[in-house]
């Protein structure tokens, strides 16, 4: 369990003895300020209001009634009924020295795993993967990361639109390439951006392509060999396109990940009679609808899920409710998440309503969508190329790691080349993942070289290079990494400090698995490397005497460790020397 949830407990049950109904809850939280204790209880105030006594008077027999163990040294009621908990630094030095000994820092595996199927990245393949997939695949492999380690059954779907009118109107334009040039194909899906542009140009400028296009679309969903061929070539490539993608940026997904939109036409017709038999489906101007009364708009009136259109089409919300169904049914998640577009808020809330009203998913499975803001460029516009296109995610890595090699070779042309190209490359794109992963997804992000990139601040570089000096102060004071003995000496306020944030990594792992808020493991990582660095101004550690020394030298040792298993769990690596 980890300490806030015993935090938790134990207030809780002082609460309930104090007079409290059952179930009421401690609120404990991280103190804001040192001089608050190292964690808070805010329950008291509102039972106080509920029963008509006095917060303070409640405050005090809670107190009396708390029995924390061994964890804590001294609780204190402050303001108009708070409680503010000191932690008992022998019970902290107990904690790290454990710590030491565990390959997981303290962070324990959750009580009971889930299987959890991820939804992210989903570029769709008719174009090249360009930035507005970045957030999605960033943030998607970060929580994919914390769940595993916490040791639930992860299974990654990689949604990729491979399904639509646009793919017809695409094939249509690799026959005309090929009859009118007769040249190899992939040379001309090496590009696949200006491809899927002169395929648009030439829709827009040609009707009788356009009707060829269209003609295409209906083959294809008819199972037309050629067409079917031809559409598997295409998609082939693109998946290409996006596997040296992932590989650039060092996420975990690969091709056995990719359960794209197709996959699930089979299912569509079946989905339909779902709706049917629930009484659901419902015929307006010639399209299948749902109307639940939940969608009603301003104006009073219901807006209707279509989920298949007048002239026989399924839609996108038909597919994420085929594939909502076999990832509860079929894969037996416990949980759903769907890294996506804000955007898309009310098309996922339909789709999780009507696949409740039907009873497509047991009630037990959890629908979370998990919503991000839009990448922004320094003029507070969406992200665009100076000539106003959509920048190629290909081209923005290898922007980054040039920024990070010109960086590198500055600061330390000591390095020889080879190695400054990886440092280059770790820097970079740990840059432009930390960059997105450290704020809160919900808003808008402007994307910003030089913040990204500078070694000040809430940043990839600062906790990378962090990492490199603590485990260097570490190795210079000659304790045995593999086999670090000794006992944790907690006297000075920074030492406390950090020995607190050190014990905090379990729940803030925890929280990120359960919120899905990869910022909170950012902001904790920053905070550690703060502390450490406090710590360091006022507590001399090569320098101290005998067991101060080596205590000091283990704190370092876990920091280390602890900054480099965080920035693993986002994804981002770290490096020897920079
Ligand atoms: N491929 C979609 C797009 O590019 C995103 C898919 C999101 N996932 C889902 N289950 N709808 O917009």
């Amino acid at each position: 369990m980890t300490l806030k949830q015993q935090l938790e407990d134990r207030v809780a049950v002082a609460l309930r003895r104090a007079g409290a109904p059952d179930g009421t809850p401690a609120q404990v939280g991280q103190a804001t300020r040192p001089e608050f204790g190292d964690y808070q209880s805010n329950g008291v105030m509102a039972v106080a209001r509920n029963l008509k006594t006095n917060p303070r008077q409640l405050a005090e027999r809670v107190v009396a009634e708390l029995d924390l163990g061994d964890l804590a040294d001294r609780v204190e009621v402050a303001g108009p009924g708070f409680l503010n908990i000191t932690l008992s630094p022998s019970w902290l030095a107990a904690r790290l020295v454990a710590m030491l000994r565990d390959d997981r820092l303290g962070v324990e595996p959750a009580p009971s795993p889930q299987t959890v199927v991820v939804d992210y990245s989903h570029p769709n393949l008719a174009k090249e993967m360009h930035v507005g997939h970045l957030r999605s695949t960033i943030i998607g492999d970060a929580l994919v990361r914390v769940l595993e380690f916490l040791g639930h059954r992860v299974v990654r779907h990689n949604h990729v639109g491979d399904w639509g009118t646009q793919f017809g109107m695409l094939i249509a334009y690799m026959d005309r390439l090929a009859a009118e040039q007769g040249h190899d194909l992939s040379t001309a899906l090496v590009d696949l951006e200006a491809f899927y542009r002169a395929a648009k140009e030439c829709f827009d400028r040609d009707a009788a392509f356009a009707d060829l296009a269209r003609e295409y679309v209906v083959r294809l969903q008819g199972g037309d060999a050629h067409c079917r061929a031809a559409w598997e070539q295409f998609i082939g490539e693109s998946l290409r396109h996006c596997e040296a993608v992932y590989r650039q940026l060092g996420v975990t997904l690969t091709g056995a990940d990719v359960r794209p939109e197709s996959a699930y036409n089979d299912a569509l017709p079946g989905i339909l009679d779902q709706l049917a038999a629930k009484g659901l489906l419902v015929e307006s101007q010639g399209a299948q609808c749902v109307f639940l009364d939940e969608f009603r708009g301003k104006d009073g009136e219901i807006t209707p899920v279509i989920v298949r259109k007048s002239d026989g089409g399924y839609l996108y919300a038909t597919t994420d409710l085929a594939a909502a169904q076999y990832r509860a049914n079929d894969v037996g998640a416990d949980r759903i998440l769907y890294i996506v577009d804000a955007r898309q808020s009310l098309h996922l809330r339909q789709v999780f309503s009507v696949a409740r009203a039907a009873d497509l998913v047991p009630p037990a499975c959890s629908l979370e969508h998990h919503a991000f803001g839009t990448m922004l460029g320094e003029d507070g516009r969406p992200f665009k190329t100076r000539q106003g296109g959509t920048v190629k995610l290909m081209d923005l890595l290898r922007e980054a790691e040039e920024r990070a090699f010109a960086l590198v070779s500055s600061k330390s042309p000591e390095l020889p080349e080879g190695e400054r190209r990886a440092v280059a490359h770790t820097i970079g794109i740990g840059s432009v993942k930390y960059a997105d992963l450290s704020l809160n997804r919900t808003t808008d992000y402007v994307f910003s070289w030089d913040k990204m990139l500078s070694f000040e601040g809430n940043t990839a570089p600062y906790l990378q290079y962090s990492c490199v000096r603590v485990k260097s102060i570490f190795r210079r004071g000659g304790l045995d990494e593999a086999d670090p003995r000794g006992d944790i000496i907690l006297a000075e306020p920074a030492e406390r400090q950090l020995a607190v944030k050190l014990v905090q990594f379990n729940e803030t792992v925890h929280s990120v698995a359960g919120e899905c808020y990869p910022n909170h493991l950012c902001t904790y990582l920053y905070e550690l490397a703060e502390a450490f660095m406090r710590f360091y101004e006022t507590c001399p550690v090569l320098k101290a005497e005998a067991e101060v020394r080596t205590s000091r030298l283990l704190l370092s040792l876990l920091t280390a460790r602890t900054i480099e298993r965080g920035l693993g769990l986002l994804g981002i690596g770290v490096v020897e020397r920079m």
